[in-house]
């Protein structure tokens, strides 16, 4: 059974969206709406919205926005169906098992089963005799048995079918093989194991699913790594290597660093709070991810230069978040698995002592910028001071801020009170950057510039505006939704984008259905519910809706009746002059 219209109406009779949101946002009451830090963004003043009214929550900063379903498959990074299970248990209430779902769900649901049988069929590789060199590979890299089963390492072997014909006796079809990414298709037509001859590393998310690979090829070969790529069930920039692990041990620390052998040596070394990315860099998403987690991270990337790009990079993207950051520098060029496994029994201990003296990002960065100058010649020392002020201004601790200035002004032989108005005219500067950049933002928001996903508004200002108006007065009053449905069809509206949510709202109610965001959230794509549930912020409820509609509806068709410049080119006369006439009779 699909999920009907009468189960969402319980679930939603029995949720309270503003209860939901709480256990993960704190909200504090503003006017009529309940305002938040938003989740899904970095923000320090709150632009998150919820309205208990409505039941819908709106973040003014990043757009997105939706019924409690949409929160909770942007927050648990669920699909549609999985989020209304979790909010269905939530409520006590049991969704009939049975389930004729939407087909997306059903295939991420077929590719974790192909990974987890794929998984173990590897893992059973290791064992068998073709896999002893890769066996042999992993103990030469100083793991354990215990290691080697807890992350459930493996072995592709080298024959290009063998998975895959093992997984087709296990009843996957052609197609979800491919589309786990566990197989590749010859242009002849048949497919073949996408892995061949690696050791394997499953990637595996906060649920216990088995998400991807990594492979590793045991020789001078490029690519070294083989990463599964992004399927229905993956997206390599919203998960990190063994952060199913390291969310448990964590106490407020995250270790990042770069390799899948780095965490696996950490773990070994009882460090189980380490976690990598999958093959890329830092992303905004996972920096969010992090800060879930913890309050702080040390950052510990390979000393080579990729490396110390990659860490400040990652600094870049891990300070907006409010993180506390450290960075972790391994001597001698070592990754940390090589440093660990140098020192044999020590590598623990010594790597501890590591953690322990590794410093924040700002001490770090002043460091690396005092590597490119002379600060025994004047200007360079002027200019290593000047922009190091910057970094020190980038502080929002007064007291840090004084613990630097003081520091740099001594080793520098500057005045304190100098060094201290470089600072201050480095905020000010920041100041007015960050003011022009929000005007420029708002003027883009208001011209519909802006507006990525409904491209034609910026051309259709007053139309795009009505038809807005148009659909949230019908979300708001059922009576004024039926009554435009009724008078309104859809061609009427100018821009794509909005028409097509118009459509969805009209035939539901062509159908008799209801169209409160919560019944209307399983047709729409949750862009689509964030730039609804702004259209219903800047439109609250009308005190004579019909009205409203009345007059909105009018623009529109007015609108219509307006030959666009194309039609204008090639239109007879006739027509052109009763545009003329209509335009003249507005005028007065
Ligand atoms: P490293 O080469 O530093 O990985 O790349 P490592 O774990 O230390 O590898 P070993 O010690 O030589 O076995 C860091 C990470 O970058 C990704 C992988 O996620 C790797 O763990 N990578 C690297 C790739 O995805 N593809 C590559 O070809 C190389
Ligand atoms: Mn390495």
């Amino acid at each position: 059974m699909a999920i009907t219209d009468e189960f969402k109406q319980e679930l939603k009779a029995r949720t309270d969206i503003a209860d939901v949101i709480s256990s993960y946002v704190q909200l504090k009451k503003s006017g009529r709406n309940l305002v938040g830090l938003c989740p899904f963004h970095n923000e320090k003043t709150p632009s998150f919205n919820v309205s208990r009214e409505n039941s819908f929550f709106h973040c003014f900063g990043c757009g997105a926005g939706g019924d409690v379903i949409t929160f909770i498959m942007k927050i648990e990074n669920l699909d549609y169906v999985d989020a209304v299970k979790l909010l269905a248990e939530r409520a006590g209430m049991t969704l009939p098992e049975d389930g004729a779902y939407d087909n997306m769900g059903k295939l991420k649901t077929r590719i974790y089963e192909a990974n987890r049988e794929a998984a173990r069929f590897y893992h059973r590789q290791l064992y068998s005799p073709g896999g002893k060199r890769a066996l042999d590979y992993l103990r030469g890299r100083g793991l354990s048995e215990k290691t080697i089963i807890h992350f459930g390492l493996g072995y592709s072997p080298g024959e290009r079918f063998e998975l895959v014909n093992y997984l087709k006796s296990k009843g996957f079809s052609n197609n979800e093989l491919i589309q786990a990414n566990l197989a590749s298709q010859s242009t002849r037509g048949y497919i073949f194991d996408r892995f061949s001859d690696r050791v394997m590393f499953p990637i595996i998310d906060l649920r216990g699913n088995v998400i991807a690979f990594g492979g590793r090829i045991m020789s001078d070969i490029k690519p070294k790594y083989l990463n599964t790529s992004d399927t229905p069930a993956f997206n390599k920039s919203r998960n990190l290597f063994a952060l199913q692990f390291a969310k448990n041990k964590a106490q407020g620390q995250l270790i990042l660093v770069e390799g899948y052998m780095d965490v696996i040596a950490l773990h070994q070394a009882g460090f189980e709070n380490a976690v990598a990315t999958l093959g890329t860099s830092l992303t905004e998403e996972q920096a969010m991810i992090i800060k879930r987690y913890c309050d702080e991270v040390v950052i510990c990337y390979d000393a080579d230069e990729a490396g110390q790009k990659a860490t400040q990079r990652a600094i870049n993207i891990l300070r907006p978040t409010g993180i506390k950051i450290k960075i972790l520098t391994v001597p001698n060029g070592k990754d940390p698995d090589e440093f660990i496994k140098s020192h044999g029994d020590q590598g623990s201990a010594r790597f501890r002592m590591l953690l322990e003296r590794s410093g924040n990002d700002i001490e770090y960065r002043i460091m690396k910028l005092r590597q490119g100058y002379n600060t025994e010649i004047p200007e360079q020392k002027v200019e290593f001071a000047t922009k190091a002020a910057g970094l020190i201004a980038l502080l929002e601790n007064p007291v840090e801020q004084d613990v630097y200035t003081s520091r740099l002004s001594r080793e520098l032989e500057i005045e304190k009170s100098a060094f201290k108005r470089l600072i201050e005219k480095s905020t000010k500067q920041k100041y007015r950057e960050f003011k022009k950049t929000e005007q420029r933002q708002a003027q883009d928001v208001i011209s519909g510039r802006a507006d990525k996903l409904n491209t034609e508004k910026r051309f259709n200002l007053r139309a795009a505006n009505a038809e807005e108006a148009i659909i949230s007065l019908m979300i708001h009053d059922p009576d004024t939704a039926m009554k435009i449905a009724r008078e309104l069809p859809a061609d009427n509206f100018v821009t794509r984008f909005n028409r097509h949510i118009y459509e969805v709202l009209k035939n539901r109610i062509d159908e008799g259905r209801e169209i409160t965001m919560t019944d209307i959230s399983g047709e729409l794509t949750q862009d689509e519910m964030g730039r609804i549930s702004g259209m219903m912020m800047s439109h609250p409820r009308e005190k004579y809706p019909d009205q409203a509609a009345g007059e909105y509806m009018e623009i529109l068709i007015e609108q219509k009746q307006r030959l666009t410049p194309e039609q204008a080119a090639t239109a007879d006369n006739d027509t052109i002059m009763e545009q003329l006439r209509r335009l003249r009779e507005k005028k007065k």
